[in-house]
């Protein structure tokens, strides 16, 4: 049955939805169009039904490509390989991004991605948890001085992401001597609340955002999606978060690696945007 293949629109978001959740992806149809309304990707058609997916999410210099899925019944013909050739023909970015599965390496390596980190999925039905610093919740008038914070810590512009998330997003935040310190977004995600994305300037500082979120959400089922090297880890786990899967973090293209600077990203907005 031969393949067509369109931009991808919300008209689609049904049967992409069907797509990723035989992959085992929580997604609703509230978190795919979130993803949508920032990106730019193709849906491939068979007699009018969506059997594959693949999006790229555009961040200043940088694009992050998500939520590629092929109909199980149609893997290993090329159709994920042909997705990523339309995708990546759509933009020149300095450098892509992206958080792959397991299954997805092989189709990545053979694109010029290579593996420059790991990402911990941690989630669970969040424990008692007191908050142990001084974060409270911000405000909209917040917003500019989080995606600055955020631009330092990712060294991408990822401002519609923010807009985005603001919509959806409780934001809690560290102030210091009147500006942010650090931010940490709670959303509904799946079948909970996903925290993130954190961004902090030590591993104490994001636990005070990240303890202080799950005190006001306790007996919640929450994700935090956060790299192995941030050392969260463990403590995640002591929360009632003990780690569920992982993500292989890849980047291709000339662009500057991300900065060193004084803040971090110690969790993910979600494995397909960062
Ligand atoms: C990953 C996925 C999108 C691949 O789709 P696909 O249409 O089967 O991939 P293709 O047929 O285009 O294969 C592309 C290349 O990857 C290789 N490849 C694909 N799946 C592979 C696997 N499981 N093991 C080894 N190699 C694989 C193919 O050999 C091919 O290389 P080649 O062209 O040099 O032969 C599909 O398995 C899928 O939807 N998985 C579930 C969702 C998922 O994990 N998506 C990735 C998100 S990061």
């Amino acid at each position: 049955m031969p393949l067509t293949f369109a931009a991808m629109q919300p008209a689609h978001l049904p049967g992409a939805m069907r797509l990723s959740a035989d992959a085992g992806w929580p997604h609703r149809e509230e978190d795919w169009r979130l993803v949508l309304d920032i990106s730019r990707g193709f849906a491939a058609l068979q007699e009018g039904e969506v059997v594959a997916t693949a999006l790229a999410t555009p961040f200043g210099d940088a694009a992050m490509v998500n939520m590629v899925i092929v109909d199980a019944s149609l893997r290993r013909m090329g159709i994920a390989r042909a997705m990523m050739e339309r995708v990546m023909a759509a933009a020149n970015p300095a450098s892509w991004h992206l958080v792959a599965t397991d299954a997805g390496l092989p189709l990545y390596e053979a694109f010029g991605f290579r593996r420059t980190g790991e990402i911990a999925q941690h989630q669970g039905i969040v424990a008692a948890v007191r908050p142990s610093g001084e974060a409270c919740w911000g405000t909209p008038a917040d917003l500019e001085a989080i995606i600055g914070l955020d631009r330092a810590a990712s060294g991408m512009d990822r401002a519609p992401m923010y807009s985005a998330l603001s919509k959806v997003a409780r934001i809690a935040v560290l102030r210091h001597c009147g500006g942010i310190a650090g931010h940490a977004l709670v959303r509904d995600f799946g079948n909970g609340k996903v925290v993130g994305p954190v961004v902090a300037s030590s591993v104490v500082a994001a636990q005070s955002l990240i303890s202080f979120a799950m005190s006001e959400h306790a007996g919640a089922f929450l994700r935090v999606d956060t790299g192995r090297h941030t050392g969260l880890g463990a403590w995640l786990a002591q929360c009632g978060l003990p780690e569920a899967g992982r993500g292989i973090v890849m980047r291709a293209g000339t662009g500057a690696s991300g900065p060193a600077g004084p803040v971090s990203v110690f969790a993910l907005a979600a494995q397909a945007l960062g």
